[in-house]
């Protein structure tokens, strides 16, 4: 399942997206907003973060006027390992190198018909394994501080 969130100025897309998903037979579920009326990012960023910390999502999509703001919260949440991506390129190397489960895209930045290539891309691509399982387990480990 992916648990899908947005504020504001990610809403628009965050109603595309759920018609792609439905197109490409993705699971989701919607956490929110359900208007355009102005909001904070964080408390959407919160919820589908914490669904993907704790099993409950597999993956995440969050959006926003950047994909910052909703990328810097959610990779406060044990497990999560959010990218703000706004190239096929990245969503590429996110999945291969760095297992990113959950996708930040700025909606103010980036193309409708980027932003599906992107979610496409992200949603195809495995995890290389390898010298990068080593490397994600040094991202949840903190003893080195
Ligand atoms: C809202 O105006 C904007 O700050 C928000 O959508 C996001 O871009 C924050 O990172």
């Amino acid at each position: 399942m992916i648990a899908i969130g947005a504020d504001h100025a990610g809403f628009e897309y965050k109603e595309k997206i759920k018609e792609l998903l439905k197109s490409m037979g993705l699971e989701f579920q919607d956490f929110g907003t359900h208007s355009k009326e102005s909001t904070d990012y964080p408390d959407y960023a919160h919820s589908v973060a914490a669904a993907v910390s704790s099993g409950k999502a597999e993956y995440g999509i969050l959006i926003c006027g950047t994909g910052i703001g909703m990328s810097i919260v959610a990779n406060k949440h044990n497990g999560v390992r959010a990218c703000n991506v706004e190239s096929t390129e990245g969503a590429r190397l996110a999945r291969e190198h760095n297992n990113a489960n959950v996708l930040a895209l700025g909606a103010r930045l980036t193309s409708w018909e980027k932003a599906k290539e992107i979610i496409r891309t992200f949603f195809s691509t495995k995890f290389d394994g390898g010298r990068h399982q080593r490397r994600i387990e040094k991202i949840h480990t903190l003893t080195k501080l």
